[in-house]
């Protein structure tokens, strides 16, 4: 099978395609015939050795796919060879075929295709994480997306519109903006060169309930300061590559809270949890109250391709490998 490899940690244009043979399932775990590996933020970090986790060379980069479960690993239960999955892999995503733990896996409805489905899991676990877990988003709340239209930031649209809350897109360019509005942003604003902090109070009667800060450079500060009194700061990660330093009489002077987002270790620390925030997406796609975009697909040998125009800020929503596609 053909497999997307990093030989040595340092940029994306290191990657390769190599032949390997297929991996067997292990106890636990499904093996699934990928039909599509989502690509995130975070393949960029692990093979750039930018991560908190730096995985040792050589490794099979890709946290998440969707296909056909095609064996199973000793003891696993409530799946079937031939049902179709999410899962998140871990690594080893940019594969024809991977594995992944069952109690990593959803069921997919019909209804959903498998490259919309291959970038749903981290981007909305994270979402769902942060605004119903951590800041206990409500129908009153107006909320500010900071990078609306990357990867998270469109899933946090699309949880915030189905918690019936108010949401102000922040954005880079015109065509990205109007991808926000069509996923049920109210507002979709310039933040590259508007007044965050000004206009955000402007749109929203004297402040924001939210912040969901994926971005963190320039943005946070002013983001932070366009919260209301009692408002809550969502800090999720820093896709701008610098992590802002903000005054902390800013959370004094309105009662406001900073929360830190750490859905990646919380799949880990809590596990009950995790399975329950994993059975929530899997009935809002089912019932379809959450519905994710269409991707950006490219062949599993356009990986570099995949991962730059992420890097370069040229991806809307999610970008998906698809092994199937020559
Ligand atoms: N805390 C957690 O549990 C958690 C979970 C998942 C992801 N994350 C983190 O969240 C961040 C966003 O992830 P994502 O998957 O949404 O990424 P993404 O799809 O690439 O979106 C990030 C957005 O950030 C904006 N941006 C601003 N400056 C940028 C720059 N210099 N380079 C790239 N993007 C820039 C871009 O929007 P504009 O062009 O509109 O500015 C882009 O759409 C990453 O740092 C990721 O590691 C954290």
């Amino acid at each position: 099978m053909k497999v997307v490899v990093c030989n040595q940690l340092g940029p994306i244009e290191g990657l390769v395609v190599e032949e390997r043979p297929e991996p067997e399932a292990a106890p636990g775990q499904l093996r699934i015939e990928v039909e599509a590996a989502g690509v995130n933020f975070v393949d960029i970090l692990f093979v750039g050795g930018q991560y908190q986790i730096r995985p040792e060379p050589p490794f099979v980069p890709g946290s998440e796919v969707a296909g056909r479960v095609t064996a199973l690993g000793a003891g696993v239960e409530g799946f079937g060879v031939g049902d179709r999955v999410v899962a998140m892999t871990g690594m080893g995503g940019f594969a024809e075929v991977a594995c992944a733990r069952a109690d990593n896996a959803l069921l997919l409805p019909d209804s959903l295709p498998s490259d919309r489905a291959a970038g749903v899991l981290q981007s909305y676990a994270t979402a769902l994480y942060a605004l119903r877990w951590r800041a206990e988003i409500s129908a009153e709340d107006t909320v500010l997306i900071l990078g609306a239209a990357g990867g998270v930031g469109l899933a946090a649209i699309d949880v915030a519109r189905a918690s019936g809350a108010r949401v102000i897109a922040a954005a880079s360019s015109e065509e990205k903006r109007a991808a926000c509005l069509a996923a049920g942003a109210e507002v979709a604003i310039d933040y590259t060169r508007e007044d965050l902090k000004k206009r955000c109070r402007e749109l929203s009667d004297g402040g924001v309930d939210i912040v969901f800060d994926p971005v963190g450079g320039p943005y946070s500060e002013p983001a932070l300061r366009a919260l209301r009194w009692g408002g809550r700061f969502l800090v999720i990660g820093f896709a701008a590559g610098e992590i802002a330093r903000v005054p902390l009489n800013l959370a004094l002077l309105n009662r406001r809270s900073i929360l830190g987002v750490d859905w990646g270790a919380f799949t880990g620390r809590d596990r009950e949890g995790h399975r329950r925030l994993l059975a929530e997406i899997a009935t809002a796609l089912g019932d379809q109250t959450l519905s994710p975009v269409e991707p950006q697909g490219y062949p599993l040998r356009r990986a570099v391709d995949a991962l730059r125009d992420l890097s370069e800020r040229r991806v809307i929503g999610k970008a998906v490998l698809l092994p199937k596609v020559d």
